[in-house]
């Protein structure tokens, strides 16, 4: 398939595809706001995201401690640039994005995501102009049509909007239905990924 032939790119950045996510925050501004990024992780109860210093939401994030973790489908693209191209807007609104305030946190949880974390902060980072934010997930809301009867999650079914590209050209990228399950490539292999 691909990787006979490497050669080296010549760009500043290079996103190999990475979940579009919005995040929710408490704002002086506006009470509550959202913002897009592709910046984020998880490893058990343990997230990560990063956004720009300069920009509202780590401003944000940074005085009041917590934030929530939205993700979209391919239904809220209008809504995803909303949230990442009008910094210092009233983004739920102007995205018409209904929120319901989470239970552990003061932060908006947004209705038409499938999946919401509330998460509060734990450490921050600054490097390079970037605000990485680690954080703790304190409550996980799933729709229920991404879960099996015995209440765990669908994989099949998720269906999250990619971002990847270059500093020359960046592009969304959709998941297609068609999963592999953990261990299906390998024999009398025990995993670590947690
Ligand atoms: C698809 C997409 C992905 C983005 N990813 C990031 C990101 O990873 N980190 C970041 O800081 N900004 C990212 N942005 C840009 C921010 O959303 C944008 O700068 C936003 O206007 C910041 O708003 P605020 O200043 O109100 O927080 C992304 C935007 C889009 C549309």
């Amino acid at each position: 398939m691909f990787g006979e032939n490497k050669v080296e790119i010549n760009t500043t950045k290079l996103y190999y595809g990475f979940p579009v996510i919005l995040v929710g925050y408490k704002d002086d501004k506006f009470k509550y706001n959202a913002t897009t990024t592709s910046s984020s992780y998880t490893l058990g109860n343990t997230i990560t995201i990063c956004l720009r210093s300069d920009s509202c939401s780590a401003k944000y994030i940074k005085k009041y401690r917590e934030f929530s973790v939205n993700l979209p489908c391919d239904n809220l693209m209008t809504e995803i640039e909303i949230c990442g191209f009008f910094s210092n807007h009233n983004k739920l609104q102007q995205a018409d994005l209904p929120y319901t305030i989470g239970k552990y946190t003061d932060t908006p949880l947004i209705d038409e995501c499938f999946l919401s974390l509330e998460c509060v902060v734990n450490k921050i980072v600054e490097d390079s102009g970037y605000t990485h934010i680690i954080g703790e997930i304190k409550r996980r809301l799933v729709d229920n049509k991404l879960l099996s009867e015995d209440g765990t999650l669908l994989g099949d079914k998720v269906r999250t909007v990619h971002f990847v590209g270059d500093s020359d050209k960046r592009v969304y990228r959709f998941l297609k239905e068609e999963t592999a399950s953990l261990g299906d490539f390998v024999e009398d292999g025990t995993s670590s990924c947690s």
